[in-house]
């Protein structure tokens, strides 16, 4: 019989190999560090782009996302109190944004896989892989029970977010890492509020962006532009209120922001991170083991979908037709996109953020002039937004 795929890390990407790799008859078996309950609440990415939605309906993965997600059809600019509407979907063909939090993904994605017969052991340990280079590597781990397990396998599926085992197992040099430090800081705040918005607010003031993102009709995202490796005690609750009030705040407008309960407040540096190529003889990373982008313009957990897709599909020609093209190709057909999107979010970035440089910050101010007047930066914009390629 023919060896196991081992996929390693339960997220988005190594839940969507699997129940891939599943509906291709491969064998495969996934190893999750976490509980079932941990990865199953772990409030992250809250976004899917058209394509992603489209790619999860091809292989029946959709049904409850688009019964229970929220679709979104326009963003909104807040710049100088005042506030300016893109819709995005008029821009691009009708598509539109799914707003379905990352841990329904993860939660759909595992228990189609579990009713497909999927076998999954959650709270291992101690993951090591051996021998990536030859024709059968294996991996290691210290299962739930205490005891010391290991499995030979045909390919490693690194999917072990960005702080796994399965990168660093690689010896240095024999790949290449990107690493960018956006120089700006994010206060993230997770609050059971309401939304106060119908839709995505970016708002550009003189004391920094502030946003306001949407997870469900009782939980929101906030996010608040601090100096990097801010410390997160400088931001009672208070504070966070006031400040997101403020940098919010419409003129001539009865608009208010609801507030909540803060169950979430951490402060993250804005940094991008690109490993070449995303393999290391039969070990292949796939989402944030492979690549971390901003949040700003919210294509994480979308790549990692993507990544997911090419994976499953260059294994299923192998394993059924021992085809290594698509095996070949996949890190360069994956790159393209993440360059790609790690070019869009840069670019986001910049527009929406205050910049220490004045002459910069008047250029970002000049970007989004030219993008709420001009039709066609608009439909630039809405084009890589929604992920209509
Ligand atoms: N052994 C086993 N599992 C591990 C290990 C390990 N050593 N280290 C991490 N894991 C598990 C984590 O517990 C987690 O469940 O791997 C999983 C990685 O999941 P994610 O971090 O969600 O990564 P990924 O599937 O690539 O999805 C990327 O995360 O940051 C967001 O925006 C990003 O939405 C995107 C998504």
């Amino acid at each position: 019989t023919a060896l196991p795929v081992v996929i390693i890390g339960a997220g988005p990407a190594g839940l969507m190999v699997a129940n891939l790799l599943q509906r291709a008859d491969v064998p495969c078996v996934v190893l999750e560090r976490g509980t079932r309950e941990y990865i199953e609440t772990r409030p992250r990415a809250g976004m899917l782009e058209d394509r992603s939605a489209r790619m999860l309906e091809r292989h029946g993965l959709a049904d409850r996302m688009l019964t229970e997600s929220d679709t979104h059809t326009a963003c909104e600019f807040r710049i100088d109190g005042k506030a300016h509407e893109l819709n995005y979907s008029e821009l691009s063909d009708g598509k539109t944004h799914f707003v379905y939090p990352q841990q329904e993904v993860v939660t759909d994605l595992l228990r189609q896989y579990l009713d497909g017969g999927g076998d999954i052991r959650f709270e291992v340990s101690d993951v090591e892989l051996q021998d990536q280079l030859e024709e059968t590597p294996s991996v290691s781990w210290t299962s739930s029970d205490g005891t010391r397990e290991q499995l030979d396998c045909s390919f490693i599926a690194g999917c072990d977010g960005f702080h796994g085992v399965t990168r660093k197992s690689i010896p240095a040099g024999a790949v290449k890492e990107f690493t960018h430090q956006h120089g700006i800081g994010w206060l993230s705040i997770l609050a059971e509020a309401p939304p106060s918005t119908e839709k995505v607010i970016y708002a550009l003031h003189a004391d920094g962006f502030a946003g306001h993102m949407l997870r469900s009709s009782t939980v929101s995202r906030f996010y608040l532009q601090v100096p990097v490796g801010e410390d997160v005690d400088n931001w009672p609750d208070e504070k966070v209120w006031s400040e997101l009030h403020k940098r919010l705040a419409l003129r001539d407008s009865d608009w208010t922001l609801t507030e909540g309960k803060i169950i979430e407040k951490r402060v993250l540096d804005m940094r991008s991170h690109v490993v070449e190529p995303m393999r290391y003889g039969r070990l292949y990373l796939l989402g944030d083991a492979a690549h971390i982008i901003t949040p700003m313009g919210g294509k994480g957990m979308n790549l990692a979908l993507n990544d997911a897709e090419v994976f499953a599909d260059a294994i299923a020609s192998y394993y059924h037709h021992k085809s290594t093209t698509g095996l070949d190709d996949y890190s360069a057909v994956c790159l393209r996109r993440v360059w790609r999107a790690q070019e869009f979010s840069q670019w986001m970035v910049d527009l929406v953020h205050r910049n220490e440089q004045p002459f910069l910050s008047r250029l970002g101010h000049a970007r989004l002039q030219h993008l709420i007047q001009s039709r066609e930066a608009a439909a630039s914009f809405a084009h890589m937004y929604v992920g209509a390629n």
